[in-house]
């Protein structure tokens, strides 16, 4: 089969088609024909040699985990049934043509949701339903969303204006920020100048009781100072380079709950379960993942360039 692999740690480049034995389902496992790939922010990361302490990989691996497509085959004791479905699935190297999965590893894709838009949803649908569920966002709620234009912000901004919240997002060009009211934030902040945090203080019309930072480093430091006593700060993003560097000290005295990439990393059961209601919202029509551009899979190099140029209006996915 086709697929690319990340032959050693470096730019966009070192992402190169090759050709690969088809992998084989085991015993509990399918086979997946790949319609479409996701791709996340950390996949760039990962292949450039960033964050080994918290997810390691040595080149050369096939990268990706998030895929969508139909079962071709069955490993011994998986039901008949399975064959033929439409799925969606975790798997360890989602850009190629097959995947192996687990057959516990798999969410039936609903009738009424295409294949495209069920992919951009594997690992931003299931990270943004299980970020506003751990961060309990209601309604009421202030809630400052940083990372807002991203595949997973587009996604909390919906999720926490769905649950009755006001949502604000600072954002750092104008499309992107007419993306971003288009999908329900109340407001929007220029991310640009420095006084972003009292700007976006007013908007909220007072401190955040939720700050959902999908952005980390200074802008997370920043934000930090705008969280309500009492309230909750999510430093589950990165593409800045690390994480919000938070005072958890600070945070006990406030009464602050400090949630992270940690609270984001869930077992079988909750993936499963996070990838039904992201599904379940999109087919119902209330959850619309931001489609930048699709990409063959062979021109995966050229998606990693889109991602780290943030140019894109949305998320790249690949066409298995
Ligand atoms: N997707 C998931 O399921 C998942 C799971 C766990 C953790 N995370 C983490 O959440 C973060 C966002 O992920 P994503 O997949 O949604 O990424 P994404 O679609 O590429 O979005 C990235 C967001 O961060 C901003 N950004 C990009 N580079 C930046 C930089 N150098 N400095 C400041 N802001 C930057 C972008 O804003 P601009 O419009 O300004 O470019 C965009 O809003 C990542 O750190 C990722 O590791 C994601």
């Amino acid at each position: 089969m086709r697929a690319v692999q990340v032959t050693e740690f470096g730019g966009p480049e070192v992402l190169v088609p090759v050709e690969v034995p088809d992998p084989v389902a085991g015993p509990g496992e399918v086979l997946i024909g790949v319609a479409h790939a996701d791709t996340i922010f950390l996949e760039t990361q990962l292949r450039a040699g960033w964050g080994q302490e918290f997810f390691p990989v040595r080149p050369p691996y096939v990268p990706g985990g998030g895929v969508t497509g139909v079962v071709r085959a069955l490993g011994e004791g998986v039901e008949r049934a399975w064959l033929g479905r439409r799925v969606a699935a975790f798997v360890t190297g989602s850009y190629a043509e097959l995947a192996v999965a687990a057959v516990d590893a798999l969410t039936v894709v609903p009738d009424g949701l295409d294949l495209l838009t069920a992919a951009a949803l594997v690992h931003d649908g299931v990270t943004a339903c299980g970020v506003v569920e751990q961060a309990g966002v209601g309604a009421g709620d202030r809630v400052l969303v940083l990372g807002a234009s991203g595949g997973m912000g587009t996604l909390l901004v919906q999720l926490g204006r769905a649950r009755g919240a006001r949502v604000v997002a600072p954002v750092r060009t104008a499309a992107k920020a007419g993306l971003v009211r288009e999908l329900g934030a109340h407001e929007t902040v220029d991310l640009t100048g420095t006084d972003w945090p009292e700007r976006a203080r007013a908007a909220l019309g007072g401190a955040a009781d939720v700050v959902l930072d999908g952005v980390g480093g200074e802008t997370g430091a920043a934000a930090f100072p705008l969280t309500a006593d009492g309230g909750r700060f999510s430093a589950h993003g990165a593409p800045s380079g690390g994480f919000a560097p938070v005072d958890a000290e600070e945070a006990g005295r406030r009464g602050i709950t400090l949630l992270g990439i940690q609270h984001v990393r869930f077992g079988p059961a909750d993936l499963r379960r996070l990838t039904s209601a992201a599904f379940a919202e999109a087919a119902a029509g209330r959850l619309r993942p931001v489609i930048g551009e699709v990409f063959p899979l062979e021109r995966a190099a050229a998606a990693h360039t889109a991602i780290e140029s943030r140019g894109l209006l949305g998320k790249a996915v690949l066409r298995g």
